[in-house]
Parts: structure tokens; sequence; C-alpha cells
């Protein structure tokens, strides 16, 4: 549905120094009725390539196709028809404090110059669409944060689009709203089959509905993959992100290792680690951990506390003893180090 082929985005710097490379040879494809995440830190180029998705922004270089049309090369007329395939939500929605729920949201078929009976048919659709039934009338002021992105995403389908570009939607949201709205996104795929692009910096917003997720960093993608394939990568950067590391214990006479065991093919649940721990004639306690199932696989990161067998007082394991069960795990593809606290 969306295809990016080397995309390059160069601004001359505003004071003649050295121009800044906002999107560096950007690769990305994104299939139909995906939900795809977009992170990275401020400055990264999210926006920019969001900008250039939506055609508001020509690329220095390279292809953006959305639908199968080549957006960087329309103008005018045939620019804006390709637009009205591309729904757009922002993180604040701008509604117009003088119109209604209802009116904000006929307001693009308003422009596009769509007939009252048309709009009013089109607005009571999207209305129930996004669960806001009783609530056509009111005013942007009388709405809660919830609703009034209830009413941007509604405005943003208003054209029936087959691509939702989501910037930052949920930022401004509390954890409960944000919750709900994520929910609303994630039906919206279900009952209307579009694809959506969501731009985040929460790793929360990306746990709970992307199915690909892709890190930018300086204009570069470092990390594209599912979900279920960033998260289980315990060398990528994005693991550790989705899936905190728990802090360092105190007050434990034992040795102590972590492990991230996402994608060994031999040790999938933290019971395996135990069990491997013992055949290394250690006796393993969990003492931290955090997992996750994503797409009934489960990937984490868990703490083991280790003592020797049958051991009078409370120790750590022998060196070459902890070696050899580090070695065990790193040729397993489990990523394991000890923690010093
Ligand atoms: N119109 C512009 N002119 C010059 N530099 C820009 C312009 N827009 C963005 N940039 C620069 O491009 C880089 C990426 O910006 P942006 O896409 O806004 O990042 P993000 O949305 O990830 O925070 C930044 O260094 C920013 O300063
Ligand atoms: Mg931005």
């Amino acid at each position: 549905m969306i295809t990016l082929d080397g995309l390059t985005k160069v601004f001359p710097a505003p004071d003649g120094g050295d121009p800044v490379v906002a999107l560096d040879g950007i690769d990305l494809h994104v299939e139909p009725g995906r939900i795809h995440g977009i992170v990275g830190r401020s400055g990264a180029g999210k926006s920019t390539l969001i900008r250039c998705l939506t055609g508001l922004e020509k690329p220095t270089r390279g292809r953006v196709e959305v639908g199968g049309t080549d957006i960087a090369s329309l103008e005018g007329a045939a620019l804006r028809a390709a637009r009205r395939n591309i729904g757009m939500v922002f993180q604040h929605a701008n509604l117009l404090d003088s119109r209604t729920a209802a009116q904000n949201i006929g307001h693009p078929l308003e422009i596009a110059g769509a007939s009252r009976a048309q709009r009013e048919q089109r607005v009571a659709e999207l209305v129930e669409l996004v669960g806001l039934q009783g609530r056509e009338r009111n005013h942007p002021a009388q709405l809660s944060g919830g609703q009034i992105q209830r009413v941007g995403i509604a405005r943003g389908l208003a054209a029936e689009p087959k691509v939702l570009l989501c910037d930052e939607p949920t930022s401004a949201l509390d954890p409960s709203t944000t919750r709900q709205i994520l929910r609303l996104i994630r039906d919206l795929r279900e009952r209307l089959g579009i694809t959506v692009v969501i731009i985040t910096h929460e790793m929360s917003v990306v746990r709970e509905i992307c199915d690909d997720v892709t890190l930018l960093e300086n204009g570069r993608i470092t990390q594209s993959g599912s979900l279920l394939e960033v998260a289980a990568d315990p060398h990528g950067p994005l693991s550790a992100e989705l899936i905190p590391l728990p802090p360092v214990p105190t007050g434990i006479d034992a040795t102590v290792i972590n492990c991230d065991y996402g994608d060994s093919e031999t040790l999938r649940t933290s019971e395996d680690l135990v069990r491997l721990a013992e055949q290394h004639a250690a006796e393993a306690t969990i003492v931290a951990g955090t997992i996750e199932t994503i797409g009934g696989r489960q990937v984490g990161r868990v703490q083991l506390a280790l003592r020797p067998i049958g051991a009078e007082a409370a120790s750590g394991i022998g060196r070459e003893q902890l070696a050899q069960l580090l070695g065990e795990l790193e040729d397993r593809g489990v990523v394991a180090r000890e923690v010093v606290a």
C-alpha cells in the first residue's frame, strides 16, 4: 500500500551553513491493512517522513508511492485528488470552535463540494463509526479530550481514504483515553480494512496496536520488522525499550544474571532457562523479569539468581561454572550477562 524507495530529503540551512539531511535513503514497505508504527527521537525525521507521504513536502531524491500512485510526481489537481486517499490525524485535532462535532466532521466534505444530503448521510455513518452518537451537536468546548480526538479521526476518514496517517494521535491524552483511542483505531482497521501509519514516541502505543515497527535515527532506518521480530531480537535497539530491563537487585547473596531469551530457538520460556541452569549444577530462582506474549510467543528478559545446588550458606556459583553456563546460553541464542550490583 505504501512504498518508499530511497526517500531522501535535504533542507538547505537557513543561514547558509551545512544543509540538513532530514531523511537519508529510506526504503520502507507497508502492506495493505497493517498498522505500522514509526518511532524515533525528536529530530529523527518522523514529521518530514509523514509530510512526504502526504505530498506536502517534495523529496530531494527517491520515490513515495501510496496506493500505487507516485505522490512525489503529482502537482495541483492530481495531487489534491491523490490526497483524498490519505486521511490525517494529528496530536491536537484543531477543531473549529464555532462548529458542532457533526459540522467539524463534515468540513472536508463541504470543501470537496459534496451536497448537503450526501454530507449528512456520511456524517451520520462517521459518527456511528467512531462512537460519538448523542454528541453530534456539541461544540468542541463541550467535548472531552477523547471525544475531540474521535471527531479528529472521523474527519480524517470523511473522504473514505485507504490510508490513515496518525502523527502522535494519543500524546495529549491520559492513559485510559489513550487505550480507548487505540482500540478505536484498531477497530477501524478491522471494519474498513484501512492501512494505518502511526508516528509515536510512546512504546506503549507500539506494544498495544502496531503489527510492524520502524525505528528512525538521524534520518535513517536502524531497525524495522514485525513487532515480534524487533521485540525478540535482543541485539536490536528496540527490544530493550519494548521490554524494559528489570532494575539491578540488592541484598541477594547469589550470582545474578540477566537473560534476554527473545529469539532463541530452544529456550522459549523462563522455565527453560531455569532448567538449563540446573543442568549446570546451579540452583536458579527468577528474581525479576518482564515477559510479553506477542503473536503467541513469549519474549522477555529475566533475572536469575544462581546458587550452588545444596549449598549450606548463601553464596554465588564458581567463576568457571558461570562462564560455562553463559557460554551455553549464548550458543542457544540467549543474550546473558552477569549483573554486578
Ligand atoms: N522546513 C525545514 N527546514 C529546515 N530543516 C528542517 C525543516 N523541517 C525539518 N527540519 C530538520 O530536519 C530534521 C528532522 O525533523 P523532523 O522531521 O521534524 O523530526 P521529528 O518529527 O522526528 O522530530 C531536524 O533536524 C529538523 O530540524
Ligand atoms: Mg515531529
